[in-house]
């Protein structure tokens, strides 16, 4: 049964480990599943995903906006809606929210045109379940930042062995470094978001362990499941913005 699910957060909230975490059990348990990642898992997608995440490449916040919302047109197109036709689900780390809360919130971009963005690149296809794992930015980065330092440490081949992409993606990264401020208007973007949209949105405490989260990741999704016909429509439904 076709179902679109996806996972949301700052820098260092986990929603990483949490979106491959579900991947993984719902094929153990048979599903086929896309685990999908934004910006990248597509040929344009991947090379954005270079640019966008280099810290010494600037460019305005328009062309920050386009860039990743050019990336999802590729991915919904190429990728997700095809996925969801044939039946699959998909688990994509990030996805159009993203925009809203970081070149819209974030950056300060206006809002409607962030919308009109999202609109066009997302085209009709949006998650059925949309998991924010919420929290202190600043206990976040922290994290994050600690985790980034523990990677530092390990040779070449470990690296490359765990598939670990930050020294292609061109070492710091930009958000990142962002100033702390930044990223208290990311989470409290995502926070609106969530109270706008309840039935889609489901807001996680980002400081508990992975394994909790994941349970109660799980159960959402078997709920969802278990409601009839919740899927069927991901590929058609008109976005929520
Ligand atoms: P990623 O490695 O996915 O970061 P994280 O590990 O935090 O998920 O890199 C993507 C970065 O791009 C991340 O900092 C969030 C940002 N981003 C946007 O600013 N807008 C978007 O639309 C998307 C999809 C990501």
């Amino acid at each position: 049964m076709a179902l679109f699910i996806s996972f949301e957060g700052g820098e260092g909230s986990g929603k990483s480990t949490q979106a491959a975490l579900l991947a993984e059990r719902l094929r153990e348990t048979g599903r086929r599943v896309s685990h999908l990642r934004e910006p990248g898992s597509t040929g344009l997608g991947n090379y954005l995903r270079h640019w966008l995440k280099s810290n010494d490449r600037s460019m305005t916040h328009e062309a920050e906006l386009f860039l990743f919302t050019a990336a999802r047109a590729e991915l919904v197109r190429r990728v997700v809606k095809p996925a969801l036709r044939d039946g699959e689900i998909v688990v994509c780390d990030r996805y159009a929210d993203s925009t809203t809360a970081y070149q819209g919130y974030g950056r300060g971009l206006p809002l409607a045109a962030v919308r009109a963005a999202n609109h066009l690149a997302a085209g009709g296809v949006w998650p059925d379940v949309t998991f924010l794992l919420d929290g202190a930015p600043h206990a976040l980065l922290m994290r994050a930042r600690a985790q980034a330092a523990l990677y530092d440490e390990r040779d070449a081949a470990d690296r490359e062995r765990d598939g670990w992409q930050r020294a292609q993606d061109g070492g710091e990264e930009r958000f990142e470094r962002a100033p702390l401020a930044f990223h208290e208007r990311v989470r409290a973007g995502y926070l609106r978001l969530a109270e706008e949209e309840p039935e889609r949105w489901r807001v996680l405490d980002a400081a508990q362990g992975a394994g909790l989260i994941a349970e109660q990741v799980w159960d959402e999704v078997a709920r969802l499941e278990a409601r009839a016909g919740a899927a069927s429509v991901a590929g058609e439904r008109l976005p929520g913005m």
